[in-house]
């Protein structure tokens, strides 16, 4: 008989010195990179992901369930849904939101208000579910909706809200509930960018009839890819779990009551409803379980790396608008957006060159303004006003990492090369 528990620490010794050899991803001052983002995993979560392998049970099981009950009891969820992408989750969100097992569910040509500044796959969903979606502007300091810009898109066959709480700054969900309730509206909160952010001290997620989280590699926690919908609602969640998993009657927590309804087709083969195959691993569930408890330093190590930017280069204020913290909520800081004013006297391109050549890498904001992506000009939507706060976030949009990894050197390197950058443009 083998050892097991002598090989599997023979095993996790390995994993652990390797990764003791390798992984710093911590900041040197004599060899300079910020990157966008750092691996927040090392030695706990492949040793875990090892001994999945190594059990030969890796489809959606017990880890994923475990995980799912932990992520719900940390937040206060009622019911969470892994799956294996953020996209996945508003995928399922939204697929659910129409199904025809749904209470109440939304149906083909319905209008929902999506932010102009939102990822791709917060707005796909939506069509590709016959949905319509209705393109908002944002406000220019909290980058997300406006709600009196929902409010003003508001018509007859509007039927629901998904916003999304852009870099983690939560949404003002005080407007944004008084419009559901009063317009009757659904809600699904695009939550990818918001692990651990907070509104009126409650999670985000837990407004909305469903809400949505990521867990990519990039994201303040990952499982890998992975994703999860969270609601408090029972039937909706058990038509997510269908939907998940091909209509299959295998994941729902009451699959009697189909067993009963149907003695004549073999249990174990019972289908439903339509469905996706959305699971997510064992692997990624037992990743999950690692990640979490390490996710309130994660957000904490963001907010601090965001506060002393925010007093750092407020100096640059006239060239450039700060993301501010909605009132009542809690952000947990996904990276550090700028967008430049418009009549600033240099480019965007110039600045971000500046950086990337100083080795601080760069992006945009999200997908900029979704309204003008190629993609919209083939489906039918409606975009209201003119969406300028969302262009220009689109055309002076900037942002760089602000990660776990970031610390005060680091920190101390990017201010002092966008010092730099104005000096060489004779503005400091
Ligand atoms: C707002 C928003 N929604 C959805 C997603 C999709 O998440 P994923 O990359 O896990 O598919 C992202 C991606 O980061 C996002 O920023």
């Amino acid at each position: 008989m083998p050892n097991n528990d002598r090989l599997l620490a023979a095993v996790h010794d390995s994993i652990r010195a390797y990764c003791e050899a390798n992984h710093d991803f911590g900041f040197k001052a004599n060899d300079p990179v910020v990157r966008l983002h750092e691996p927040t995993f090392s030695a706990d979560e492949i040793a875990a992901a090892v001994d999945v392998l190594l059990s030969t049970r890796v489809t959606m099981g017990p880890k994923v369930k475990g995980f799912e009950r932990e992520y719900a009891d940390k937040f206060g969820f009622t019911h969470a849904v892994m799956n294996n992408s953020g996209s996945s989750a508003n995928l399922l969100a939204v697929a659910a939101l129409v199904n025809p097992a749904t209470k109440d569910h939304l149906k083909s040509g319905d209008e929902v208000i999506v932010p102009a500044l939102s990822w791709s796959t917060t707005v796909w969903p939506l069509v590709q579910h016959n949905l319509v979606p209705v393109i908002v502007d944002i406000d220019p300091l909290t980058l997300n909706a406006d709600p009196s810009e929902i409010e003003r898109a508001i018509g007859p066959k509007t039927r629901g809200i998904m916003p999304v709480h852009v870099y983690g700054n939560p949404c003002d969900m005080g407007a944004i509930m008084d419009i559901c309730k009063r317009r009757n509206l659904a809600l699904v909160e695009d939550c990818c960018e918001a692990l651990g952010a907070f509104y009126d001290g409650k999670p985000v997620g837990k407004f909305g009839r469903v809400g949505t989280f990521s867990f990519y590699f990039s994201h303040h926690m990952t499982t890998l890819e992975g994703g999860i919908c969270v609601t408090d609602d029972f039937e909706f969640a058990e038509v997510m779990r269908m939907l998940r998993a091909h209509g299959w009657t295998r994941e729902l927590e009451d699959r009697e009551r189909y067993l009963k309804a149907y003695p004549h087709i073999d249990p174990k083969f019972l289908f439903v409803n339509v469905g996706y195959n959305l699971r997510a691993t064992e692997l990624q569930g037992a990743f999950g379980s690692v990640q979490l408890p390490k996710l309130d330093g994660f957000v904490e190590r963001r907010r601090e790396n965001t506060a002393v930017w925010r007093r750092d280069l407020d100096r640059w204020g006239k060239f450039f608008m700060f993301q501010t913290e909605t009132p009542r909520g809690k952000s947990s800081c996904f990276g550090f957006p700028m967008t430049l004013k418009a009549d600033a006297p240099f480019k965007v391109g110039e600045f971000m060159a500046f950086l990337n050549a100083a080795r601080i890498e760069t992006r945009p904001i999200i997908a900029g303004n979704i309204a003008v992506q190629p993609a919209m000009k083939l489906f039918q939507h409606r975009v209201v006003g003119d969406l300028r706060h969302s262009n220009r976030v689109m055309e002076g949009g900037v942002s760089f990492g602000n990660h776990q990894a970031v610390d005060e050197a680091a920190r101390d390197y990017v201010t002092g090369n966008v010092g730099d950058f104005m000096r060489t443009k004779g503005l400091a």
